[in-house]
């Protein structure tokens, strides 16, 4: 962890315990102006973006500016990238900055790995690819545990774009390790059958109601179309099928509460009224992204 954060997947429970823990005293105390802290001062953080993001980017910016740190954002459309430098070349040109740590999502699965072999600074994985999220992960799992005293044995829907989704993978190594139960679903062309090997207590169904029958958690995710070579799935039958609606809610239990990462397609896998629900905490997980980055940097860093 010292080194850095690449995903989930080799991360041990006593570690991920830790970071959620010391998110809670970070969370905003209602009524009360936050309070700029210290622990980062005179440490340069770099925030590389080679793919979209509105949550994750400046979320890691403001949570490396509430401990102190000065951050800067580099985002690919607006830097040498798009000019035809290579990669090797642009991040050779960041560490001569001296950055203390580097944030960084990319497209190409492994790419932070890469980066961590090549740069003797810290690299924490902010996405790449298909593979993992691992903040987001840590996230979604504080926002579970503001509801719920424990994950193990709770009953975990992750419905839509599975494959594509490195946030569901993230999910499922952190959930698995706690004891949930999680039940994936969605379209079969992206819900392969060997997912339900990637890590102990994970199960598939095609029956969005099914998954949603007892779940105390339900987790939708945005179809990544930028990651498809072709239509897996007529598009006009996806919301039918596999879109969120009020009438699903109740089949879960009473008090489960709605999941998204953003961002979210309104009207393609979850209805404005679920979206806009008491059992939405959709907003939560945004607030508890920072949180949670700060738990990170600080563990990295301070
Ligand atoms: C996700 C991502 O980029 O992996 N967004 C996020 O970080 N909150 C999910 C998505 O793009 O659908």
């Amino acid at each position: 962890m010292r080194a850095g954060l690449l995903g989930i997947e080799h991360l041990e429970r006593a570690e991920i315990e830790a970071i959620l823990e010391r998110a809670k005293a970070f969370q905003p105390a209602q009524n009360q102006p936050f309070v700029k802290l210290d622990t980062l001062r005179g440490r340069l953080i770099v925030n590389l973006f080679f793919e979209a993001s509105t949550r994750t980017r400046t979320s890691f910016e403001i949570a490396a500016k509430r401990l102190g740190a000065d951050a800067i954002s580099i985002t690919a459309a607006g830097s040498s990238l798009s000019k035809g430098e290579s990669l090797v070349d642009t991040l050779n040109t960041l560490a001569a900055m001296r950055p203390d740590a580097i944030v960084m999502r990319h497209s190409a699965s492994g790419a932070p790995h890469f980066l961590a072999r090549h740069l003797p600074i810290p690299i924490i994985n902010a996405g790449d690819g298909t593979h993992e999220h691992p903040t987001q992960a840590l996230l979604d799992a504080r926002t579970i545990l503001d509801h719920r005293p424990t994950l193990e044995g709770l009953r975990v829907a992750i419905i839509g774009d599975i494959v594509h989704s490195r946030v569901a993978r993230s999910n499922i190594f952190l959930l698995s390790k706690f004891g949930a139960e999680i039940v994936l679903c969605g379209p079969a062309s992206l819900v392969p059958p060997e997912l339900a090997r990637i890590a102990p207590g994970v199960r598939i169904t095609y029956d969005m109601r099914e998954a949603i029958r007892g779940a105390d958690v339900i987790m939708m995710l945005r179809v990544q179309l930028e990651r498809q070579q072709e239509a897996a799935f007529p598009a006009g039958e996806y919301f039918q099928f596999y879109g969120l609606r009020l009438e699903h809610l109740e089949l879960a239990k009473p008090d489960a509460i709605v999941m998204h990462p953003g961002p979210i397609n309104r009207g393609r896998e979850i209805s404005s009224e679920v979206a806009d629900s008491q059992r939405s905490v959709i907003l939560n997980q945004v607030e508890n992204g920072v949180a949670v980055r700060m738990a990170v940097l600080e563990r990295i860093l301070g």
